[in-house]
């Protein structure tokens, strides 16, 4: 298991609970999403489940190189998109050239091949989240950590993008933990899909998806697939209740 956590419950005041007895695990090669309603806390979550933020309450142990991609971009205004992507590259000490290269692979790889000297305020928000992405690619993590990345694109780049998630698993044996509030997404991608509820968030339900893979863009156009999404859509619905 490259990443385990038992009982996590979190407060950010006394009144405020919001993480309650969440238990969830992530095997070699697993992509898991997690569904819920806004606010709930899948962000505190991730941000957790990562090192990121202190909890109460749980255990839990990672044991895995990642790489974590924020809700919002994160990048350095002063740096180029290639510069940005260097970042954790630079602090490890690689090769200049290595360096030069991996970022270019990593930028070509989200769509960016023509905007590698762009600062971020030359950039749109979607564009922006896609640097932040090859930013998290590079160091070749073994576990990506993914809080909405794709959230701000258009429905052709979302897909090619998450083919390249797929990819990435089929690949080098990638594990993906994937925040989003899209269940086309969730389905398509996911081994299991965890949906949460709110005040204080618990994980009410987990769906296992058994498509094989890889998986193909077509599978969106057949009834299994769309019988997930309802069957998904139906656990939402109780968990916003
Ligand atoms: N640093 C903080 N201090 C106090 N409360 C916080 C803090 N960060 C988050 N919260 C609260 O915790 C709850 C969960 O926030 P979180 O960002 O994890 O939600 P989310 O499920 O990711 O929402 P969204 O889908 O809108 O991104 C919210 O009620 C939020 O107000
Ligand atoms: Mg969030």
């Amino acid at each position: 298991m490259q990443l385990s956590a038992s009982g996590i419950s979190k407060s950010f005041t006394s009144d405020r609970q919001v993480l309650q007895n969440i238990t969830i695990s992530l095997k070699k090669g697993e992509i898991v999403s997690i569904l819920g309603p806004s606010g709930c806390g899948k962000s505190t979550l991730l941000r957790v489940l990562a090192g990121l933020e202190k909890y109460d309450a749980g255990n839990y142990s990672l044991n895995s190189e990642f790489s974590f991609v924020f809700q919002q971009p994160m990048l350095m205004e002063w740096r180029t998109a290639l510069a940005n992507t260097a970042l954790p590259l630079e602090i490890k000490k690689l090769p200049t050239l290595e360096i030069q290269q991996r970022c270019e692979a990593a930028l070509n790889m989200v769509g960016l091949s023509k905007n590698f000297q762009d600062y971020p305020d030359q950039l749109s928000g979607g564009m922006q989240m896609r640097v932040s992405l090859a930013r998290a690619l590079v160091t070749q993590p073994e576990i990506l950590f993914l809080d909405e990345p794709f959230a701000a694109l258009d429905e052709m780049t979302r897909e090619r993008l998450n083919l390249e998630v797929l990819k990435l698993r089929d690949e080098a044996a990638i594990s993906t933990l994937f925040v989003t509030h899209n269940i086309f997404e969730a389905v398509f991608l996911s081994d299991r899909i965890l949906v949460m509820n709110q005040s204080p968030a618990e994980i009410i339900d987990e769906v296992i998806v058994e498509f094989d893979q890889p998986r193909q863009p077509e599978l969106k156009s057949t009834p299994e697939f769309a019988a997930y999404v309802g069957k998904v859509q139906k656990v939402l619905r109780a968990a916003h209740d």
